[in-house]
């Protein structure tokens, strides 16, 4: 019997930059949420390892020859000591390489998914290290619980609990190239952020973030323009409380007061080719809305 596995997105509200390992990797601050928005990956037992791709942003991945799933597989398998074999399937509803996790969800959700298929009792701590070896979003990926992240993606703890909150994504349908990003920015270092333990209400988380920033945004714009034109689009919807870039983009957010003003307020988006959705930022349920996914 098959079995499944979400890959929702990843939306850092903020990130910092605070410094530079000396492998020339980034060292971060920055908080995760994961809206019900995402991937899924599922798995029939088989005897060989295969990966079909489908979904409106299928296409995108077809040509890859060794995808972050069947990777992850193979690692999972490696570590297990046993032979990778289950037929996977995964469907790709978020766009490709755009900053809101994709890749490293679907690796995370495969990683997840063949535990429970191959019966394998692995502790979290050596699941995130077999991750973070694929990927530095993967160890935050699998919690897929809204987190706060340091290090370069390994040190994780729970994030202040999250208000109920509107959300609005958009991507503008321009891959961007995360280590090119980094290359571009400049500049000195963030400090970490602080704060509170938690926020009542959309305006107080708001407040926060206005404070903070993704410092990986001025760069990405600089490599592609298009991301300005998206932020400038959100920040000029009604209700809008903040409008930012998530990770190293291109894919940006929109902040609103409830999940309603948001799906509300996404219909005044352009109507052009952008990506778009629109429901609540904490992954309830409340107030879903799937708007035009246009590939
Ligand atoms: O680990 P991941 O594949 O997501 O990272 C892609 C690239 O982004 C890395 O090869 C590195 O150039 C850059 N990166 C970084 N610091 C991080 C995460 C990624 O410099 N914390």
């Amino acid at each position: 019997m098959g079995l499944q596995e979400a890959a929702p997105a990843k939306v850092n509200l903020y990130l910092h930059v605070t410094g530079r390992r000396a492998d020339g990797y980034h060292l971060l601050d920055s908080l995760t949420a994961f809206p019900p928005i995402g991937d899924l990956v599922a798995a029939e037992p088989a005897d060989g390892l295969t990966l079909a791709i489908t979904g409106p942003f299928a296409a995108g991945l077809q040509a890859e020859p060794d995808n972050l799933v069947l990777r992850a597989a193979r690692a999972l398998a490696a570590h297990a000591g046993i032979a990778a074999h289950a037929a996977l399937n995964l469907h790709k509803v978020l766009p490709v390489a755009s900053g809101i996790g994709g890749g490293s969800a679907d690796a995370a959700a495969t990683l997840r998914l063949l535990c429970r298929l191959w019966r394998l009792d692995i502790p979290p701590a050596a699941l995130a290290e077999i991750g973070i070896r694929l990927g530095a979003d993967i160890p935050v990926c699998l919690r897929s619980v809204p987190t706060r992240m340091r290090g370069v993606g390994e040190i994780l703890t729970l994030a202040p609990a999250l208000p109920s909150a509107g959300l609005i994504l958009v991507n503008p349908g321009v891959a961007v190239a995360t280590p090119a990003v980094f290359r571009a920015r400049i500049g000195a270092f963030s400090p970490e952020a602080i704060l509170p333990a938690s926020w009542p209400d959309a305006e107080s988380l708001v407040g926060d973030l206005a404070r903070l920033g993704n410092d990986l945004q001025a760069p990405a714009v600089s490599l592609c323009p298009e991301i300005a034109q998206t932020l400038a689009a959100l920040a000029a919807l009604p209700e809008c409380q903040l409008a930012r870039m998530s990770g190293s983009g291109a894919t940006c957010f929109a902040l609103f007061g409830s999940a309603a003003t948001a799906i509300r307020a996404a219909a005044a988006l352009p109507q052009n080719h952008w990506w778009r959705w629109a429901g609540s930022l904490n992954g309830t349920a409340e107030g879903v809305a799937a708007k035009p996914a246009a590939a």
